[in-house]
């Protein structure tokens, strides 16, 4: 595999962990704050970025590449609204998807088809990401300033269960 390439996939298994740490951070945010309900469904998106991570760390170890396993950086920002939080998920789903496009492009360039048709899951991944970020925007727009709808809300995202991801390696 092109050095290149081999490290980026390998920053990406840190990176996914990340993501799940920040996604906990946003859930406990939550939790503080009396939302169970949108506790639940960051909780269920941090179990998802593990799920990301271990893909990343699985296709590496059957390519017979090293993994190389690095510091998890600490979620540090602080929130002065619900707002903020999510508009700081969809930045990140956002900068996500910058990360998977530049090893695509490394992976392209390299003519690694291999790690280009890994990636592929991720790209369309990172779609529904961005799209479940910005409903979640939508969402409190629309109904975060009325107690009674925030209640409805909170609710609605209690009801997210977690499902492993399609991709199997
Ligand atoms: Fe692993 Fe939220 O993308």
């Amino acid at each position: 595999m092109d050095k290149k390439v081999h490290e980026l996939l390998n920053t990406q298994i840190n990176k996914e962990f990340y993501s799940a740490y920040l996604y906990l951070d946003f859930s406990n945010y939550f939790k503080a704050r009396g939302l169970d309900g949108f506790a639940n469904w960051y909780m269920i998106q941090a179990q998802e970025e593990r799920d990301h991570a271990m893909l990343f760390y699985q296709y590496l170890q059957n390519e017979n590449q090293t993994v190389t396993l690095e510091a998890i950086a600490k979620p540090d920002k602080s929130f002065a609204s619900h707002m903020e939080v999510l508009e700081a998920g969809l930045e990140h789903e956002k900068y996500v998807t910058s990360l998977i496009n530049d090893i695509y492009a490394a992976a392209y360039d390299s003519r690694d088809f291999r790690t280009m048709q890994f990636l592929d899951w991720f790209v369309k991944e990172q779609g529904e990401e961005e799209t479940n970020a910005n409903d979640m925007i939508t969402k409190m727009e629309l109904f975060g300033s009325d107690p009674r709808s925030l209640y409805l809300l909170n609710q609605e995202l209690a009801a997210r269960v977690y499902t492993a991801p399609s991709l199997v390696l």
